[in-house]
Order: structure tokens, then C-alpha cells, then sequence
């Protein structure tokens, strides 16, 4: 990622972006995406009425750390824990705890989805609801698979798995998602926005998370809500 300057655009350490915004920064250290400004209130209806209103939330690619930040604020039952495979995110999402006025954010912790094992928040059955917010089109579709893989293994029975994004529905793309998936794909051929009837659902089904909302977001964006089986 860059070193923080206001405009530039946040880049892991292999020199990949990890966002495709300017992120503004705080001199305490807590980043801001424009993305979230405009998708948290959304967010916070869907979360709110149809993954949980409390219970433990984990967190993959937190980002700057505002999702968690917000939604603690606006539900007081909620305890989250922050993680993310880049550095630089994880020193916001810690600037973002460390700036609570709660003590219900917890992390960061080193999470890269596409592994098998998640250190620290590898605890079977644990979670009330595993997270992961714009993150599957922009990374290989291995962090895809083992982000379903992880909630199959991590989520208490009847716990959910919320994914919100962009996604192709049955081979059908809205033109500013398929316009988005080229640029995507420019940066990295690996990317790409995924097709959530062919691709993400089938995945789901296989390690035991069936399907318990799909909600039409602004921006042609989908929030998904899998449920583990009871
Ligand atoms: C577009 S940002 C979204 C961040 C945040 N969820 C939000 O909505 O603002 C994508 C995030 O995915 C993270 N990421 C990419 N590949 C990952 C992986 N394999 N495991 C965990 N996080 C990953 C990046 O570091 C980055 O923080």
C-alpha cells in the first residue's frame, strides 16, 4: 500500500492495488474509502434486519476498518473482529479500534482468505456471522473459495455469511459491472467480477450454506446472505 498520502492509491506490498479508490487518511492513522460513505447506510439496513443486530462478526479484508467501526456504533450487541492480508489496512482498521468509544472492535488479525487456516480466528462454530465487503472480484477467485470454504468451517449452525459486491447472476452482467470486470482485468486477469448463481452459490452449497437473502443494492450491487445449516 502507499505511505498514506491523501489521493494516492493503496497498494499491498507486491506492488498490487488492494483498493481501486483514493483513500483519505487522518493524522491518527483511520483511512477513509469514498466507497464507504456511500455504501455504509445501505449496509447497516441489510446487516441490521437480515444477518444480526448482535453476536461476534468476523471480519475478512476489512479494509480501512470503517464497515466495523459504523456498524458497532449504530448496533450495541455487536462485537467485531477486523482482519485483512495487507499491512497498511490492518494499521487502520487498529487506528479505527483504537479511536472507538466501545471496546466491541477487536483485531486486526492477519487473515488472507484463500488459505485454510485463519491463525488466530480459526475457531469452529465460534462465529454469529463472517463478513466480506467488495472483496471477492478483487482478488484471485482462490480468496473466493476459501472465504466459502472458511465460513463452512468458522460459523455457528444457522450463523451467516454476508458478501456484498458486484456479481454476474446466471451468465447476465449489468453493462457497468461487465465495463468494471475489464478494468479489473486489466489490472490483474486473476480478478474479476464473479457470477453468483454459477460460481459463488454452487461453492456455498458444497460446504453446507444455503442460501437466505439476495438484496438489490444501489450501484448494481447485490448483498448476499448465505446461512449455515442448523
Ligand atoms: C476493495 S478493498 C475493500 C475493503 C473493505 N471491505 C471495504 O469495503 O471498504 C479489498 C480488500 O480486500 C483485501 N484482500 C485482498 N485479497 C485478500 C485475501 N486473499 N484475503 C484477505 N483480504 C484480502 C485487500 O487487502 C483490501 O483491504
Amino acid at each position: 500500500m502507499t505511505n498514506g498520502t491523501d489521493g494516492d492509491y493503496p497498494k499491498s506490498e507486491s506492488g498490487k492495488p488492494v483498493a481501486l479508490e483514493a483513500r483519505r487518511t487522518e493524522g491518527d492513522g483511520r483511512r477513509y474509502s469514498p466507497s464507504v460513505a456511500r455504501n455504509r447506510d445501505p449496509i447497516l439496513s441489510v446487516f441490521r434486519d437480515h444477518v444480526c443486530k448482535g453476536g461476534h462478526v468476523l471480519e475478512v479484508a476489512s479494509g480501512t476498518g470503517e464497515h466495523g467501526a459504523y456498524l458497532t456504533q449504530a448496533l450495541g450487541d455487536l462485537y467485531w473482529t477486523y482482519s485483512d492480508i495487507d499491512a497498511e489496512s490492518r494499521a487502520s482498521q487498529k487506528a479505527w479500534i483504537d479511536a472507538s468509544s466501545h471496546d466491541r472492535l477487536a483485531g486486526p488479525v492477519v487473515v488472507d482468505a484463500s488459505k485454510g487456516q485463519w491463525g488466530d480466528v480459526e475457531r469452529p462454530g465460534y462465529w454469529d456471522a463472517i463478513v466480506s465487503i467488495n472483496m471477492i472480484h478483487i482478488a484471485p477467485f482462490e480468496a473466493a473459495f476459501g472465504l466459502i470454504a472458511g465460513a463452512g468451517r468458522l460459523l455457528k449452525p444457522g450463523g451467516k455469511l454476508f458478501l456484498y459486491g458486484p456479481f454476474a447472476r446466471n451468465g447476465e452482467i449489468a453493462p457497468s459491472n461487465a465495463a468494471f470486470t475489464e478494468s479489473l482485468q486489466s489490472r490483474d486477469s486473476a480478478w474479476g467480477v464473479r457470477d453468483l448463481d454459477r460460481q459463488i452459490i454452487p461453492l456455498a452449497e458444497e460446504v453446507g450454506l444455503s442460501v437466505a437473502k439476495i438484496i438489490e443494492m444501489p450501484a448494481n450491487n447485490l448483498s448476499v446472505i448465505f446461512q449455515r445449516q442448523a
